[in-house]
């Protein structure tokens, strides 16, 4: 290794694990903290999805409000790791949002889960125009409802996220990467445009589940 890099490396490590020892939060051990999560949702996440996690349609930002605890935390696992690598414009940003050393640890990020699984979902979701909700239902129903739910609202047992109310655009770009979305776990199914555009427009009309505010 080049010798400045090394030394570089020496000064830089204390000065992270000083920070980590610093942002120890009160809930290192024990049931998740929602309002510390709420405190890091604040700090790290609201500029993008917003002061209640309802997220942004056209930005193709995912509301976060309401959506399953466990899927949260596998998701931002995933992130932190690179596992999910995320879109093209905001992955890298979602990637060193989560280094941040308050974050960056599994129970910051149970109580970040723990916050927005109890938020009050969003009362309106982007949708689309809204021209093949009949096929777009008949075909929601026969190849996705045995996971996601007639309503949308995700299963546990499945490990499948709620999808019901998600805005009209982020969807979309999920079906556009159906193989990759489902981490493999489906069988990747092809969706030809038409379909996508239908299936995400009745996706973002379904009611999901939730509390409403
Ligand atoms: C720079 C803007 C930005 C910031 C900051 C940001 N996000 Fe995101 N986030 C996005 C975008 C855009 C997506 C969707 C595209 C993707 O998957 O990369 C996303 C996706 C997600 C997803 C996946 C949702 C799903 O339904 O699969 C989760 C969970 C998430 N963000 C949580 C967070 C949390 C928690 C923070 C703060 C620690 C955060 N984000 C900070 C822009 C951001
Ligand atoms: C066998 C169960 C199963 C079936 C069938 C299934 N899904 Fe999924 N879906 C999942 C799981 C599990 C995930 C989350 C994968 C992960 O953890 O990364 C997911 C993720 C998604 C996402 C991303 C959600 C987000 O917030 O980013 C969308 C959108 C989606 N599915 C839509 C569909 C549609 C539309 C169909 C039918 C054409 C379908 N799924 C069929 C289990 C399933």
């Amino acid at each position: 290794m080049d010798p400045r890099t090394l030394a570089l490396a020496s000064i830089v490590l204390p000065v992270a694990l000083a920070g980590m020892a610093a942002a120890a939060p009160p809930s290192a051990s024990g049931a998740p903290d929602p309002q510390h999560g709420e405190v890091l949702y604040l700090r790290h996440c609201v500029a993008c999805h917003g002061a209640r996690a309802w997220g942004d349609g056209p930005r193709e930002i995912p509301a976060l409000a309401g959506q399953r605890e466990a899927y949260l935390i596998e998701q931002l696992r995933g992130f932190a790791s690179g596992e999910r690598p995320g879109s093209a414009m905001h992955g890298p940003a979602m990637r060193d949002t989560l280094r941040a050393t308050d974050i960056n640890r599994p129970p910051a990020i149970r109580d970040l889960a723990a916050y927005l699984a109890r938020a009050p979902v969003a009362p309106h979701a982007e949708q689309g125009q809204g021209r093949s909700l009949a096929a777009g239902k008949s075909a929601y129903l026969r190849a996705c409802a045995g996971c996601h739910g007639e309503d949308g609202a995700g299963s546990d047992v499945a490990s499948a996220p709620r999808i019901g109310g998600q805005h009209y655009r982020y969807v979309l770009s999920r079906l556009r990467d159906f193989g990759p979305a489902h981490g493999g776990r489906v069988e990747a199914v092809a969706l030809s445009a038409e379909e996508q555009q239908a299936l995400a427009d009745y996706i973002s009309r379904l009611p999901g589940g939730g509390s409403t505010p």
